[in-house]
């Protein structure tokens, strides 16, 4: 009878054996739905007016801010170790190139417009994405055409970042990404392109759920667009959100984008997630965005963990909650670290 109940025990207690399924490095791998490869990133660059700049930005680390004839000697390595993608950011630092209009942004001799040809001419197989915004190229650093009032006005913002998208995409953009938030943007630039025939070989991606808050410093160093007076909570959404998160993801899918993001990522993984769920057909993209990437440094320089392991967790947390694309300063380091 002692033997049967010892049978007995073992088989009730089966399942509760789980080392076995993880025990090599191999098995480990396989106990991710997604493992993370280098044609998942996506890697920013901040291309500024000054065509000879190559500039730290102090706040960003390892990341600079680059003059259109520093672009290529950078690259050509990444590219070489399987660099795939670049979302551009352009930074006009000459004094009295910013107005009310943020008429710079699409300035065919900018340095976004002549960056997207450079690129595609030099890297013909690297993926061109460019952020859509105004706030890099306002006066008053927001994102869009303000009112007397200070608040943005939605139709005239709308009707002037479609038509920035739409110069971006006729330079040659692969996708358009806007992040400005206004209502309505991704139906007037995808109606736009419609227009321009040429709506079959751009992506649109929208920043669809984009959360305001204190993780965007150091990009608004690295561009310099800091709003002269108030913040964006009126336009990017609130941290606790998650309602009219899903609400901004389901209706820019109905408007007509291609790609679904989230931004920030690491602090967002339930909205990614959600989605993953609500945009179950789409690609969703994850942006680990300036201050989370300047936290993990500043931790790991402090001794509570090490870099690159913490570069691995925190993106492959990202990809558990459902991101299929990461955006990420970390692109240069995991081209060094994945071998696929
Ligand atoms: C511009 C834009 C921002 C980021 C991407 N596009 C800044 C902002 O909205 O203030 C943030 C990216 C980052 O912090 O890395 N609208
Ligand atoms: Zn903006």
């Amino acid at each position: 009878t002692s033997t049967a109940a010892t049978s007995v025990s073992i088989a009730g207690d089966i399942g509760s054996q789980l080392h076995a399924g993880y025990c090599h490095p191999l098995a480990r791998s396989w106990q991710a739905e997604r493992q993370l490869t280098k044609s998942m990133l996506i890697y920013p660059l901040f291309i500024s007016d000054q065509d000879d700049e190559e500039v730290l930005v102090p706040s960003l680390p390892n990341q600079y801010r680059r003059g259109i004839n520093k672009l290529v000697p950078f690259l050509e390595p990444l590219v070489h170790k399987g660099l795939r993608s670049v979302v551009l950011f352009g930074v006009p630092m000459r004094p009295g190139t910013k107005d009310a209009l943020g008429t710079a942004a699409d300035d065919p001799e900018g340095p976004v417009i002549r960056g997207i040809r450079l690129l595609r001419q030099r890297f013909p197989h690297l993926y061109i994405v460019v952020d859509v915004c105004l706030c890099e190229y306002t006066s008053h650093g927001h994102c869009g055409i303000l009112r007397d009032d200070g608040s943005l006005n939605n139709q005239l913002s709308v009707d002037r970042i479609s038509d920035v998208a739409v110069a971006y995409a006729r330079a040659g953009a692969h996708c358009v990404a806007p992040s400005d938030m206004n209502d309505g943007r991704i139906r007037a630039i995808k109606l736009k392109l419609i227009e321009e025939g040429i709506v079959h070989n751009v992506t649109l991606m929208s920043y669809a759920a984009k959360f305001s808050g204190c993780l965007y410093g150091p990009f608004r160093d690295a561009a310099g667009s800091v709003p002269s007076f108030g913040d964006r909570r009126c336009y990017q959404l609130p941290p606790g959100g998650r309602g009219l998160a899903r609400r901004a993801i389901v209706r820019d899918i109905n408007e007509g984008a291609d790609i679904i993001m989230v931004k920030p990522a690491g602090q967002y993984l339930d909205i990614i997630a959600d989605a993953k769920e609500l945009g179950k057909d789409l690609p969703i993209a994850a942006y680990q965005v300036s201050g989370e990437f300047a936290m993990i440094h500043a931790a790991a320089k402090a001794g509570v963990f090490d870099l690159k392991a913490m570069a691995f967790e925190s993106t492959e947390g990202i990809l558990r909650a459902g991101a299929t694309i990461i955006i990420s300063y970390f692109v240069p380091d995991f081209l060094d670290w994945l071998s696929t």
